[in-house]
């Protein structure tokens, strides 16, 4: 007590020797002031676990270039039958993702969203889309829910293109861009595809090892439009169109999604600037639950809300799959090759996290509180789990209900994951609370960077 009214003191500006004497006759101004002190103990608390306000983009890149990845964003162009783009999967109006479990990519109808329907003989993609959210901030390190993608402390760049990841690569974001395109589900498409003009798929064509050569035969469409070789060229201070590889593209990719998606105005922002109003009691309540007690910050830490490491919080399995044992999809372990990370997934930025239902790396929960509830009764859940509540009758039949596999996940559940305790529904409530003030309202007035038209003149996604 002594010490919190000390500090009540200071703050306000007084010296402590005089607060000595008034001290008595000020007891209730004081005591107000510790009161509305107690949000600045929040913010110092959270500031001490390396937790800070996010920033808007500085203007690393040129305008020429962020509106270059903007329209490589959002054109078919960069997909083998032309029919699909990065922004179908990862639209402004579903928060940057595609507001369902899976995503259906390559040969899907036309639409976004829950709208868009799979194609003949196709199959979902395994994984739920994330939100793009703030990859302008030097704190990312991993890409995707396995972490293909990572730039280690060094500099160093790792990723599936074993030996052949090209040099010049700007970000870890811009890395992450060369892969969509070699995806056969996602934008490459099967061989013997036709595109949407009835022409063969070119780039289907490739080995799936054989990143140069995609990327080479992706970089030579975009480079036959006039208006992309012009923009190129000036972005990129070059005279001969033959300089221009992938990993130019991947920048200007990278520039859009850093310089674009930067919110940084979510009232947790706000109140950590200093904004006691910002927060509503019940999220302060939240967060204080979500950095304390409930140990949700253990592994949703730092200004993104996450460690970038892998647990397994045995997750209801569903969709096609991924890797050697699908229809299992056993996340990290198939690219660390250790048994041991079976079933791990990379714990997810929660920033703008109430924008981005559904919730997992597969989307098995279409509410925050379903989401939040399975941290603290994994088991339960689990088996609980209704598949035929998931949105689509091919992912209701693949869902994995046997005893085996809920076996294997519940015995190598994170050990990390028991310090979150008992939740009770007031409490799941405030972490709830608190979860939505996290996120920017702008997230919902993005359509904006959705293009008329695109250079190739293939229609955009709306
Ligand atoms: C068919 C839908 C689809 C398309 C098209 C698509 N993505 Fe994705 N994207 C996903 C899914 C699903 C994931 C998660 C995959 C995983 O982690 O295994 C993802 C992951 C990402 C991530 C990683 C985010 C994170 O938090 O780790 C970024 C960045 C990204 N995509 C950008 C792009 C870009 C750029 C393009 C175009 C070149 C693109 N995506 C095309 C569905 C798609
Ligand atoms: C042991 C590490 C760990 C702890 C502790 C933890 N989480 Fe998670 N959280 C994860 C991982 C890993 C995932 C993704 C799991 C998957 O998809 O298989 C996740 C997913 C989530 C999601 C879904 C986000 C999305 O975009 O899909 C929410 C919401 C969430 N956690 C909130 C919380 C809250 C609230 C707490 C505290 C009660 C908490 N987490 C504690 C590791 C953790």
């Amino acid at each position: 007590m002594e010490q919190m009214m000390r500090k009540c003191m200071v703050k306000k500006g007084y010296s402590v020797g005089a607060t000595l004497l008034l001290m008595w006759g000020m007891s209730s101004v004081s005591l107000m002031g510790c009161v509305k002190d107690t949000d600045e103990e929040l913010r110092e608390e959270v500031q001490r676990l390396g937790v800070r306000a996010l920033e808007p983009a500085p203007d690393t890149h040129s305008d020429a270039k962020v509106e270059l990845g903007r329209l490589l964003f959002f054109d078919k162009e960069l997909s083998g039958n032309r029919d699909i783009s990065c922004g179908t999967c990862h639209h402004p109006r579903f928060a940057m993702g595609d507001g369902r479990a899976l995503s259906v990519g390559v040969g899907g109808s036309d639409g976004v969203g829950p709208e868009r329907k799979m194609g003949v003989e196709r199959e979902y993609v395994p994984r739920n889309s994330p939100g793009l959210f703030n990859l302008n901030d030097s704190a990312w390190r991993v890409q995707f829910w396995d972490g293909r993608v990572e730039q280690y402390q060094s500099g160093e760049l790792k990723s599936p293109a074993v030996g052949s990841l090209l040099d010049g690569l700007e970000s870890v974001v811009a890395a992450q861009a060369m892969f969509p395109v070699t995806s056969r589900d996602e934008m490459r498409g099967e061989r013997g595809d036709l595109d949407i003009h009835g022409e063969p798929n070119e780039i289907a064509d490739a080995f799936d090892s054989d990143h140069l050569s995609i990327w080479g035969k992706i970089t030579t469409r975009v480079m036959s439009h006039e208006e992309y070789r012009e923009r190129f060229l000036e972005v990129y201070d070059e005279e001969d169109p033959n300089t221009i590889n992938f990993t130019h593209i991947a920048n200007a990719i990278g520039a859009f999604e850093e310089q674009k998606l930067a919110l940084a105005n979510s009232p947790w922002d706000r109140f950590l600037k200093g904004e006691d109003d910002a927060l509503s009691e019940d999220a302060k309540r939240g967060a204080r639950l979500f950095y304390g007690e409930a140990g949700c910050s253990t592994c949703h830490s730092g200004p993104l809300m996450t460690n970038q490491r892998y647990y397994n919080l045995a997750v209801p399995q569903f969709g096609p799959g991924k890797g050697a044992n699908k229809p299992l999809d056993l996340g990290r372990s198939s690219i660390s090759m250790d048994p041991a990370d079976s079933y791990k997934f990379r714990v997810p930025s929660l920033r703008h996290v109430s924008y981005t239902a559904p919730y997992m790396h597969n989307g098995a929960y279409s509410t925050l509180r379903d989401a939040i509830r399975h941290h603290a009764y994994p088991a339960s859940m689990l088996l609980a789990y209704d598949g035929s509540l998931i949105e689509d009758v091919v992912l209701q039949k693949s869902f994995q209900s046997r005893e085996d596999v809920n076996e294997q996940m519940l015995s190598s559940l994170g050990k990390e994951l028991s310090v979150v305790p008992q939740l009770s529904d007031a409490q799941v409530s405030e972490l709830e609370s608190f979860l939505v003030s996290c996120g920017d309202p702008a997230v919902e007035s993005l359509e904006v960077l959705v293009p008329e038209v695109v250079p190739s003149g293939l229609s955009v996604d709306r």
